[in-house]
């Protein structure tokens, strides 16, 4: 049984990969797939999407990642259906907005937790299982993984801050884990998204109507746009996506401005 696997799924990005992987336009990539893998703490919105999408290929795995004995649990399925994973897409993260001295230690802890731990710690599960398609396996065929990490990732974010050096964190493992793969025929591409309407932003600032404001409404994109994209450039075995112009010129100015006027603007513009 060849399976997809998708952490985060049941919002935002997460579930739009899994919308888009249910066409036949992306099945290829890594696929095509027996089954794909939901993971999130909902399950009932799991249970909905998977119903939507069909329960012949889609199955709905609740898990807390940030609960040792839940990512066990998880760990233990795969070993028991010895599955071979053919994509693992890290959606699952969270970040919660404001100075870091307004944040309790739970908070903190809860965005470091998912972001980097669980991340790392599904990749560390599902390796074992991303195994190439055969001797003739094409590089069509290879294994991918996806991670989502954000444009945050780029430059410390004050206001944002844990958030922001938790995807550091993502892009740094990405990069240096798609090379070390690179000998398994794995490959790993780091998705670097600006602001994208999902739950995230209402869950960033615990509000179920907040959007995003300042210079960042300007740059807001949207899932349908945004995952399509992710699975081309996984598709083509490109180890970083910085999607949109705003985040391309960012990137590339986290290159080559010095990071305290880049700081100094941001807090202009904010
Ligand atoms: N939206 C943006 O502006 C933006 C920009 C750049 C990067 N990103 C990144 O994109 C990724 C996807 O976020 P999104 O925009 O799709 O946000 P979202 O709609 O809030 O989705 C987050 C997903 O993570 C899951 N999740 C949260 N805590 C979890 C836990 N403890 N265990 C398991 N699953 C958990 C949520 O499901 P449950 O609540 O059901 O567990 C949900 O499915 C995140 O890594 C985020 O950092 C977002």
């Amino acid at each position: 049984m060849n399976i997809a696997v998708i952490t985060g799924a049941s919002s935002g990005m997460g579930e739009e990969f899994a919308k888009q992987l249910s066409s036949d336009r992306f099945a290829h990539i890594g696929g095509p797939f027996d089954e794909i893998w939901l993971l999130a703490r909902s399950k009932d919105k799991l249970d909905s999407l998977v119903n939507a999408l069909g329960k012949d290929h889609f199955r709905a795995v609740p898990c807390d990642l940030t609960d040792k004995a839940s990512v066990e649990s998880f760990a233990a399925l795969l070993s028991s259906e010895k599955p071979t994973v053919g994509l693992l897409i890290n959606s699952a993260g969270m970040g919660k907005n404001g100075p870091f001295l307004s944040q309790s230690v739970e908070e903190t802890d809860q965005a470091v937790t998912l972001n980097c731990r669980a991340l790392s710690e599904v990749t560390r599960i599902v390796l074992p299982y991303m195994t190439p398609k055969g001797e003739n396996a094409t590089k069509k065929d290879r294994p991918r993984i996806i991670n989502i990490a954000s444009s945050a990732g780029f430059l410390p974010q004050p206001g944002f801050a844990i958030y922001a050096a938790t995807k550091s964190f993502v892009i740094s493992f990405s990069r240096a884990l798609n090379v070390e793969l690179k000998e398994k025929n794995i490959t790993v591409t780091c998705v670097c998204p600006g602001p994208c309407e999902t739950n995230f932003i209402k869950v960033s600032k615990s509000d179920p109507n907040a959007t995003f404001t300042g210079f960042k409404s300007k740059f807001v994109t949207t899932v349908d746009k945004l995952i399509p994209a992710s699975l081309r450039a996984a598709g083509k075995g490109k180890s970083m996506l910085v999607f949109g112009l705003g985040q391309k010129f960012l990137h590339l100015a986290s290159k080559i401005v010095p990071t305290n006027w880049i700081l100094f603007f941001e807090r202009k513009m904010v």
